[in-house]
């Protein structure tokens, strides 16, 4: 038995849905925690390449439950889309679960989440739109939607009849939007209800059995701690908690239920957005990343920032989330380089700094401090064990391990299910 936390250690997109499908070919469940469809997890299998946004990357493997969790916001049509196009595909869906506790997206999050946007100007976040800001902030204010409420007329009246006035003013007053309709909506959402229905279910108590019956359970979370809302470069972050103890409660999951936390890392770094970014490259390297690495997100199609390996937020987020082990991706991306950065320090006006700041400003006058590093200019994808890895190549991941702080177990050297390589086998099983 055993519990297994997968969360990205950067600003996201650090290929969490490539150590999914690696580690889940043992898993009986893998639950997706957080987010909405802001997310994107990508899977290659020859071929064939799996864009996720809802559904976690375990559907892939037979006869593993998966479950998206009550911290997950849903948009239900981007749900059923996501698992109509899955179906398409030959993939089997039986054993997706959803929460009845899932707060959903509504059609005015997106809209809110452009038009507080606009109205950032130039401190916009540069979020993803989908509305997940506004959903969240519903939840934490109590007047959010829930899977289960579409599943039941009344309450879903009861919920729309409290939101949608309130909803309504603020359109039509601060941004001069049209009214939204409740009989409209009611409609709409109860048929989402109606067709998900199935698999609606008491997700926590589905965990919480198969946690006692000895399984093993993957968590797959989304986004990054950088971007969590509390330890993340605030405001410029998602409104979730994608730390592993805030995978735990979207999961249903107690801190002591945890086996392991495996937190991934690109072989450099990308952010999406705005926000300070202390490596960032915006030079010939910095596009070499982004053109090399495909660095394009997945939800949006925008493209990345890039930059070095920030040991100092790595450091930071791994002791932040109890990191047990350490993945690190796309170290094929460097293959060309002559020589390769690590920031190993913080500088912040003449003084040495041990972690990011809390004030984006402040931390955006951090300077890096650098240690540089011979490359290998060999081609990494075709080795098949880490005994082929360049000399240089494994003194660069020796390197990053020692700043990181855990074992680095788990290599990628490119986007197919083979290219995934075992530094240090683990049995996380
Ligand atoms: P939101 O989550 O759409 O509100 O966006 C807030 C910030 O988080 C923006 O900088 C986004 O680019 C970033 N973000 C949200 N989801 C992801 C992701 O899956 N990968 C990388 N960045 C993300």
């Amino acid at each position: 038995m055993s519990v297994t936390i997968i969360i990205g250690g950067q600003w996201g997109d650090e290929a969490k849905g490539k150590i999914t499908d690696a580690i889940s070919e043992h898993a009986d469940m893998v639950i997706r925690p957080n987010g909405s469809t802001n997310a994107g997890h990508t899977v290659q299998i020859g071929d064939d390449v799996f864009k996720f946004h809802l559904v976690p990357a375990g559907i892939l493997r037979p006869g593993c439950d998966c479950v998206i969790g009550a911290g997950v916001a849903i948009p239900p049509a981007d749900l059923i889309q996501e698992i109509d196009e899955l179906q398409a595909r030959g993939i089997d869906t039986s054993r997706l679960y959803i929460s009845d506790r899932a707060n959903i997206i509504m059609p005015f999050h997106p809209l809110q989440d452009q038009l507080e946007e606009a109205q950032r100007g130039s401190h916009n976040i540069g979020t993803t739109l989908r509305g997940n800001g506004p959903a969240y902030a519903d939840k934490a204010g109590r007047r959010g939607v829930r899977m289960a409420d579409l599943l039941d007329e009344s309450a879903l009246v009861e919920r729309l009849n409290l939101t949608i006035p309130e909803k309504n003013a603020t359109l039509t007053t601060l941004y001069n939007q049209p009214p939204l309709d409740i009989s409209e909506l009611l409609e709409q959402f109860a048929a989402y209800g109606e067709k998900l229905a199935p698999r609606v279910i008491q997700a926590e108590v589905l965990v919480q059995d198969a946690i006692e019956a000895g399984k093993s359970i993957i968590v797959e979370g989304a986004q990054a701690a950088m971007l969590d809302i509390d330890y993340g470069t605030y405001p410029y972050v998602t409104s979730t908690s994608p730390t592993a103890a805030g995978v735990c409660q979207g999961a249903g999951i107690g801190p002591t239920q945890v086996t392991n936390v495996i937190s991934v890392y690109k072989a450099y770094t990308t952010r999406v957005g705005g926000g300070p970014y202390p490596t960032e490259l915006l030079d010939e390297t910095g596009d070499l990343l982004r053109k090399r690495g495909v660095e394009y997100g997945t939800s949006t199609g925008r493209p990345r920032r890039t930059g070095w390996f920030d040991g100092v937020a790595a450091r930071y987020t791994t002791r932040l989330n109890g990191v047990t082990h350490a993945a690190i991706t796309k170290i094929d991306v460097l293959d060309t380089l002559a020589e390769i950065k690590i920031c190993v320090g913080y500088e912040l006006d003449g003084h040495t700094v041990r972690a990011p700041q809390a004030v984006a400003d402040v931390y955006g006058r951090v300077k890096a401090i650098y240690e540089t590093l011979p490359g290998w200019q060999e081609d990494t994808t075709t080795c098949t064990s880490y005994d082929e890895f360049p000399t240089n190549a494994r003194r660069y991941i020796d390197r990053l391990e020692a700043v990181i702080g855990v074992p680095v177990v788990m290599l990628g050297v490119g986007p197919a299910r083979e290219q995934l390589l075992w530094r240090k086998q683990v049995d996380f099983s």
